[in-house]
């Protein structure tokens, strides 16, 4: 590993499940028998806005109740230690990995602590519910919508994301279970460019083949000892 400068590491729901937060398809990825797939589309906000606020509303408010773990930890370690590049890519909306103190890292489905404005585009900081309809600070109008990626929407940053895949040596992908694109497919990519690509699950994801390595664990267990090699093998 001593040859490796830059690092893309792809985050999901499995990362924050030892916090307390359920992920999308377990068997406890249900959320009041919806399915997530039901509530995060555009259709389902015009539709029915009362259940996709609620959805949100709930989920931003569990966030005061868990906290980072070994692995959110492990992960804020090794990029304020890594010398060469880094980008910690999570599809997670929680604020775990910043709290854990990770800085080099985006939210390409979006954050629950932010708004978007349906009528005006604006962007914030929101840690307030939303199912009340409160008006935008900006606009005044009453269309505030969680500044989530939704179903069928561009998640953020794609144009970041490919540069940084086309120059990693290593591409690490931790707690996701490759059900969703276009995330599902950064292996590939970084693959392409010729990068070393290295999972992390509880489980084999979708794309396992497409790795060329498999550590199967809690993220809990697997992330600070990878970060340690990797570190380590620095240092040696
Ligand atoms: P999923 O719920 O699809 O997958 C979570 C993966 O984490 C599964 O493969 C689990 O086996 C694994 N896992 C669970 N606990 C773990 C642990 N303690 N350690 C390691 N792995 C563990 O979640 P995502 O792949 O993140 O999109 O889902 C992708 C997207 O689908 C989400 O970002 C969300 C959802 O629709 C949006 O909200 C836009």
């Amino acid at each position: 590993m001593s040859d490796i400068r830059n690092i893309v590491i792809l985050t999901g729901a499995g990362v924050s499940a030892e916090s307390g937060l359920a992920t999308f398809r377990g068997p406890d990825g249900l959320w009041e028998g919806h399915r997530v797939e039901d509530v995060c589309t555009p259709e389902a906000l015009a539709r029915n806005p009362d259940l996709v606020h609620a959805f949100y509303d709930a989920r931003r408010a569990k966030l005061g109740e868990v906290q980072p773990n070994a692995a959110h930890h492990a992960l804020a370690r090794l990029d304020a230690e890594w010398p060469g590049e880094l980008l910690i890519v999570t599809q997670n909306v929680d604020d775990l990995h910043e709290r854990a103190g990770a800085t080099r890292l985006l939210h390409m489905h979006g954050e629950l602590k932010s708004a978007l404005c349906a009528a005006c585009g604006t962007r914030r900081r929101w840690e307030a519910p939303m199912g009340d309809r409160p008006p935008c600070p900006a606009c005044g109008k009453p269309r505030l919508r969680p500044d989530i990626v939704f179903f069928g929407e561009m998640p953020y940053q794609m144009e970041r994301i490919d540069a940084a895949l086309g120059r990693c040596d290593l591409f690490v992908s931790i707690g996701t279970s490759g059900a969703v694109y276009p995330a599902a497919g950064f292996v590939r990519t970084a693959r392409h460019y010729g990068a070393w690509a290295l999972e992390m699950n509880l489980e084999p994801s979708a794309g396992s083949i497409y790795f060329s390595e498999s550590r199967m664990g809690p993220a809990s267990e697997l992330v600070p000892a990878w970060v340690k090699e990797v570190l380590g093998d620095r240092l040696a």
